[in-house]
């Protein structure tokens, strides 16, 4: 195991560290800058189905769902064409209204478990064609799609997914390309300027991990005694907030919400006070001042500010007791760079707490039982 483990002390960190080389395993053959061109055979296999399609529905659990949310704002941004996202558990059991005109997008790491396997089945019986976007070759998502993408993102261990989950996110932002520009809904200069972007994001990961590791657990020593923590985040950002709460919970038993930094206002904001330590997402993106005025408000309240902030920001570091910088990006991208140090900080705080990271209580890798 000290072996597998590659001289990392969990597999946790070492899945986290890898994420550089993943996040390039799965763009590596499938874009090309120059020629302008994203190449996903089994998207082009299905692309009559998908022109003609009136919306998709993604169907995914835990931390795919969280890569599904992000999918529904950059398809819908890209490619306009109406995205759902659902919970495979509720999905299957509430009697969908499905046909032939629909494309369901199944995000699985295992391509084992067992709500998303069985909603899956139902869908493909009324005529729904699946496309998966699955990690593990060979496995009953990936036989039960009609066409799909594998993630490329290697044998992940670690219960708490995370380079699963950024792979996941690399393979839905070539799916929105190609699809965009089947469609002719991008130009080429925003093909062009997004294809270049996330041929950047593995050195801009790997910068992350490499300049912020002693800055995040240095936070992480800060708050590992909180009881709560919160996480607000806007558009492209509000899903990895609900992801850097979710990698929390798992991995060091605190309990941590997610929310849109905008709905704090309906009902988290009274949980606010000088103990809390909320967690901002506050990178530049065209909601960043919005954030910078949320962030106000919880100071106001006394509330503990830790931001993620984007490479030369002023306001929200200066806002913030503690602060995390990413590198610049596209909105579209920023998911990509924002998880990485959310990912870090939970795995930091549960080591803190001595929760043994790598196999949390209760949790399963797949969960193949209902
Ligand atoms: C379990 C794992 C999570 C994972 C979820 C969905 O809860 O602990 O890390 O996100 O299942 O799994 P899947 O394999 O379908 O992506």
């Amino acid at each position: 195991e000290a072996i597998e483990k590659g001289g990392y002390e969990h597999f946790m960190l070492k899945e986290i560290f890898e994420q550089p080389q993943t996040i390039f395993d799965s763009f590596r053959g499938r874009l090309d800058a120059e020629q302008l061109r994203v190449t996903l055979s089994g998207l082009d296999s299905i692309s009559d189905k998908l022109l003609k399609a009136r919306r998709i529905i993604i169907v995914s659990c835990g931390t795919s769902w969280h890569a599904g949310l992000v999918a529904e704002y950059i398809i819908e941004e890209l490619c306009r064409v109406n995205v759902e996202v659902e919970y495979a558990s509720e999905f299957r059991y509430r009697n969908p209204i499905i046909d032939e005109n629909d494309v369901i997008l199944a995000i699985s790491q295992s391509g084992e478990t067992a709500d998303t396997l069985v909603a899956l089945e139902t869908a493909k019986k009324q005529g729904a064609t699946i496309f998966g976007i699955v990690n593990v070759v060979g496995s009953s998502i990936a036989r039960l799609a009609d066409a799909g993408v594998y993630t490329h993102a290697g044998p992940e261990i670690g219960v708490a997914s995370t380079k699963a989950f950024t792979a996941q996110l690399v393979v839905l932002q070539l799916f929105a390309l190609r699809l965009a520009q089947l469609k002719g809904t991008i130009s080429d200069e925003r093909f062009k300027t997004l294809i270049e972007g996330l041929a950047k994001v593995p050195e801009q990961v790997d910068w992350i991990l490499k300049t912020q590791k002693a800055t995040i657990r240095a936070i992480a020593d800060k708050y590992r005694g909180s009881s709560d923590f919160l996480y607000l985040g806007r558009g492209y950002n509000f899903p990895i907030a609900l992801e850097g709460a979710l990698k929390l919970k798992e991995i060091s038993y605190i309990h941590a919400e997610g929310y849109p930094a905008a709905e704090m206002k309906h009902g988290p904001i009274a949980l606010v006070d000088e103990t809390l330590p909320v967690v901002f997402i506050a990178t530049q993106d065209p909601f960043y001042e919005k954030i910078v005025s949320n962030m106000q408000e919880i100071k106001a309240r006394k509330g503990r500010l830790i931001a993620v902030v984007s490479e030369g920001d002023t306001q929200a570091a200066e806002l913030a007791e503690d602060y995390i910088v990413v590198p610049q990006a596209d909105e579209i991208l920023a998911p990509l760079l924002s998880v990485i140090p959310l990912q870090l900080l939970s795995y930091y705080i549960g080591v803190e707490r001595a929760v043994d990271v790598d196999k949390p209580r209760n949790l399963a890798k797949s969960v193949t039982v209902e």
